[in-house]
């Protein structure tokens, strides 16, 4: 209760601009809406808000009259909703012909009017036509992005925020986003902080450009990374009509698309990429030596030249990629000649490159014993 006080207090704050002057934004609808100081009939008023960019108010959800009400509350007189009836049915619909069927006072619609106002509490009210009132209106304002592109063809790596971040998103969103990255790269993408209502509100990402093959969603106590087989990645932001949160980063990194190289058998030679030129920027290169069970891998390190600190030569005595395997962590110009025996009959080893200074880099070679 505490919390969800102080989100509601920050949504506020947060919230204070995302109209233009003198409208106002719901936190509970995601709306901004406003409510006119010109009085005037309903077929006057059924123009006025779209002169100042929005439209005529409707009510849409449950939400949406709770929050009128109190809305209106302060409001002198009532003000025009965008309904009004139709006299060969009888029945009352708004301008783009559909039909309004709930959130109506007691004992309304009456033959009072064929036009509709809102009376607080009370819910919609028939109204005279040509009675003279304030209008309201509501518009969407721009909460999130909708479609647009992150990263680009030069681009490596980048952070991406929920709306309103690190103060509470809002409710009814449905924001898009796209990211790109280098040709020959896939993406790697991490939601940390991952602060959402549980089950409601939740991202859905893809492999891809669009909705297609779909990935999974990050979880604040679970699985928040995920990758692309390819260049572009593609999520999704869904928050239902209740209840914020502080939200989520992602962060992401391009990674080169290139496969790692095995070797097996009694004997081998490895270097690192265009050796003896210098490698490449951006190199991630994994190399996974397997011998037959029993035997042991004697690997010696002949040449050994990169960026002191920045471009690094990864040795792990395992099958896999982990800290907890790492034997070696070589860099810089004094590393060769350099040795070791494998315990037992795996190595795998991991280039990494940075994006300045690339140098001519290494060169091994290695025997079964
Ligand atoms: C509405 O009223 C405010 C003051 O209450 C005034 O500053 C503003 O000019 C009025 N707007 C219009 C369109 O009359
Ligand atoms: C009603 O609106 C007033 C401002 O007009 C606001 O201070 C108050 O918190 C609102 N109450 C609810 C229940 O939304
Ligand atoms: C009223 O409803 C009838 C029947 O659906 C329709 O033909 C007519 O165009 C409507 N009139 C107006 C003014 O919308
Ligand atoms: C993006 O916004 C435009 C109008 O601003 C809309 O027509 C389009 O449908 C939106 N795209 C998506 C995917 O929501
Ligand atoms: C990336 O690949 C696409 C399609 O293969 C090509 O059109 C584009 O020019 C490439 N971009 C760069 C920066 O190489
Ligand atoms: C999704 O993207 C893929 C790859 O670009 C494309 O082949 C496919 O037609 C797209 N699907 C839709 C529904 O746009
Ligand atoms: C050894 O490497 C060759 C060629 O890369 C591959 O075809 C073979 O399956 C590998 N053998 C084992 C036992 O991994
Ligand atoms: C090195 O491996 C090759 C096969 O890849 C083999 O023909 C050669 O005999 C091996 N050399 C030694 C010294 O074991
Ligand atoms: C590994 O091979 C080298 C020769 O390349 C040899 O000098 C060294 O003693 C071997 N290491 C072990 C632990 O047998
Ligand atoms: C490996 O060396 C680099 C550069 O000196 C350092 O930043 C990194 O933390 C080291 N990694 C490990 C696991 O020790
Ligand atoms: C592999 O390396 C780790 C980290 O250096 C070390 O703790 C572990 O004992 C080594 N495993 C074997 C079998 O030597």
């Amino acid at each position: 209760m505490f919390c969800a006080l102080i989100y509601l207090i920050i949504g506020l704050a947060s919230a204070a601009n995302l109209c233009p002057n003198g409208w106002i934004f719901s936190t509970q609808t995601s709306y901004c809406y406003y409510i006119s100081n010109l009085t005037m009939t309903w077929d006057q008023a059924s123009t006025y808000c779209d002169g100042i960019g929005g439209t005529f108010l409707t009510i849409n959800t449950y939400t949406e009259y709770t929050y009128l009400k109190n809305f209106t509350a302060t409001s002198m007189l009532q003000p025009w909703l965008g309904y009004h009836r139709n006299l060969t049915t009888g029945k009352f619909y708004d301008l783009s012909g559909s039909q309004a069927w709930a959130y109506w006072g007691t004992n309304e619609p009456s033959i009072n009017g064929d036009c509709v106002s809102f009376r607080g509490n009370d819910g919609m009210q028939a109204t005279p036509c040509y009675n003279i009132q304030p209008v309201s209106c509501k518009q969407q304002p721009s909460l999130c992005p909708n479609q647009t592109q992150y990263g680009g063809s030069y681009t490596r790596s980048g952070t991406i925020t929920s709306p309103g971040y690190p103060e509470a998103y809002y409710n009814n969103l449905d924001c898009l986003y796209t990211i790109t990255s280098p040709n020959g790269t896939f993406i790697t993408i991490t939601f940390s902080p991952y602060e959402v209502e549980s089950i409601y509100d939740y991202i859905s990402i893809y492999d891809g450009p669009n909705a297609t093959n779909y990935l999974g969603q990050p979880y604040t106590y679970g699985r928040n990374y995920y990758e692309s087989s390819s260049n572009v990645i593609f999520f999704k932001f869904h928050t239902d009509s209740l209840i914020v949160k502080k939200g989520w980063m992602a962060t992401w990194a391009a990674k080169p698309n290139t496969p790692p190289i095995r070797q097996n058998g009694t004997n081998g030679t490895l270097t690192s990429d265009n050796y003896p030129s210098n490698y490449n920027s951006y190199t991630e290169q994994l190399y996974y030596i397997s011998v037959d069970y029993g035997f042991q891998i004697n690997l010696t390190i002949t040449d050994f030249v990169t960026e002191a600190n920045y471009d690094i030569l990864q040795v792990y005595n395992s099958s896999v990629v982990s800290n907890s395997y790492l034997i070696a962590n070589l860099s810089g110009s004094s590393v060769a000649p350099w040795n070791i025996l494998s315990p037992s009959n795996y190595l795998t080893l991991k280039f990494t490159s940075d994006s300045m200074v690339q140098k001519k880099g290494w060169s091994l070679y290695w025997f079964i014993q």
